[in-house]
């Protein structure tokens, strides 16, 4: 088996993640942030130390982490819980649908949006002409999850701080895959995943939100906090984390911030290697329109003359156990631009457990499939 599908979730966890979460499962399931026994205060305190983990890794130290169970709810607590009717948002035609059917939802509430269809990385170029008196919020995605290409943040980030826009990045692809530095790139809100680049379990996602941005909760409920009031705290991030949290998942994310901690310099340059000899080896393929550019994070996508998407997927998968994803990859508007809504497209994304043989044998896989139709 070959696994090439690491933009959907990373397949293979560290040892240490895995010790993490066995080592959880016997000594940290009780309820932390509710008791004050000690059973209690010993997972509080493994949450307290993972916040503090991915505050470090992402340079984010004015900024607090709200953990959610995903990034598509990150996504949805920062869009929703800032926007009213009547601001305007300005977003990339790269976006997620966990950012894009947000905005069509707000729509119907008296939101305005703008959707820049440059490349990801004009973005920024594009950003200052679409800003109006209304403009509240920028969201633009650092890495694309269909094509690989990146976003200039640190030009968005100049631009947002000028205008006092809250720039949203959606760091789905990102994290763990290249250096994401808050304060640099002025990034005021910051949506992450776990299980990805960050290797944790699933389960487990967070919003980094910038000290003094206001939020509306998503959800109500129970905080350990404030108790007689019935109102929902504000605090953060007790407020937005109502209910029991995913200490297993949490505590998995604090290994896998670990992990990449010590081994982060190695994993950036076997991914970039990796991602490079994917581009070239697919790119020599004149039977193959290929759809990401050469210093692709990543991800390759494409389509083989003539054949459907899925039909290619399922063809990698039954016949080479070969798993990549096909279809439109819940980003519909980068496939409007690149016109693959019909056909969608087969999106192979390696990380740094990937080896060079295993693109050779996708290779000669598509080789093989081609000349078989032909
Ligand atoms: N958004 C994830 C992907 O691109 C699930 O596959």
């Amino acid at each position: 088996m070959i696994y090439f599908d690491n933009a959907a979730t990373s397949l293979y966890k560290p040892a240490h993640v895995k010790r993490a979460v066995m080592d959880a499962m016997e000594k940290y399931t009780a309820n932390p942030g509710r008791s004050g026994h000690i059973k209690s205060m010993e997972v509080a305190e493994k949450i307290y130390d993972t916040r503090e983990a991915v505050k470090e890794f992402f340079n984010g130290s004015n900024h607090e982490v709200i953990f959610t169970k995903n990034c598509t709810e990150a996504l949805n607590l920062a869009i929703l819980g800032l926007l009213k009717s009547g601001d305007h948002v300005i977003a990339s035609c790269y976006e997620h649908n966990s950012v894009l059917r947000v905005l069509e939802h707000l729509k119907s509430i008296g939101v305005e949006v703008s959707i820049i269809s440059s490349d990801l990385y004009e973005f920024a170029d594009n950003l200052e002409r679409e800003i109006k008196e209304n403009t509240k919020m920028v969201i633009c995605t650092m890495v694309s999850n269909v094509t690989g290409e990146y976003s200039n943040s640190e030009k968005i980030g100049e631009i947002c701080k000028l205008y006092k826009l809250i720039y949203l990045a959606d760091g789905a692809q990102a994290s763990g895959h290249m250096l994401v530095d808050l304060k640099k790139s002025n990034i005021d809100m910051f949506a992450f995943a776990g299980h990805k680049g960050l290797l944790s379990i699933t389960g487990v996602g967070g919003l980094m939100v910038k000290n003094g941005i206001e939020l509306n909760p998503l959800m109500f409920g129970g905080t350990g906090t404030d108790s007689e009031n019935l109102i929902q705290p504000k605090a953060i991030p007790e407020g937005y984390e109502s209910g029991t949290i995913p200490s297993i998942p949490i505590i998995s994310l604090g290994a896998g911030i670990e992990y990449i901690n010590k081994n982060f310099l190695k994993i950036i340059e076997k991914e970039e290697d990796l991602s490079k000899y994917l581009y070239y080896s697919l790119k020599k393929l004149n039977f193959l329109t290929i759809y990401s550019k050469c210093d692709t994070k990543n991800v390759v996508s494409f389509n083989m003359k003539n054949i459907d998407s899925s039909y290619l997927a399922d063809v990698l998968n039954e016949k080479y156990s070969i798993c990549v994803r096909a279809g439109l990859h819940c980003a519909p508007l980068i496939h409007k631009k690149l016109k693959t809504t019909k056909t969608g497209a087969v999106r192979v994304s390696i990380d740094f457990n990937n080896e060079y043989l295993e693109i050779d044998k996708l290779v000669l896989a598509l080789k093989t499939i081609y000349s078989s139709l032909t």
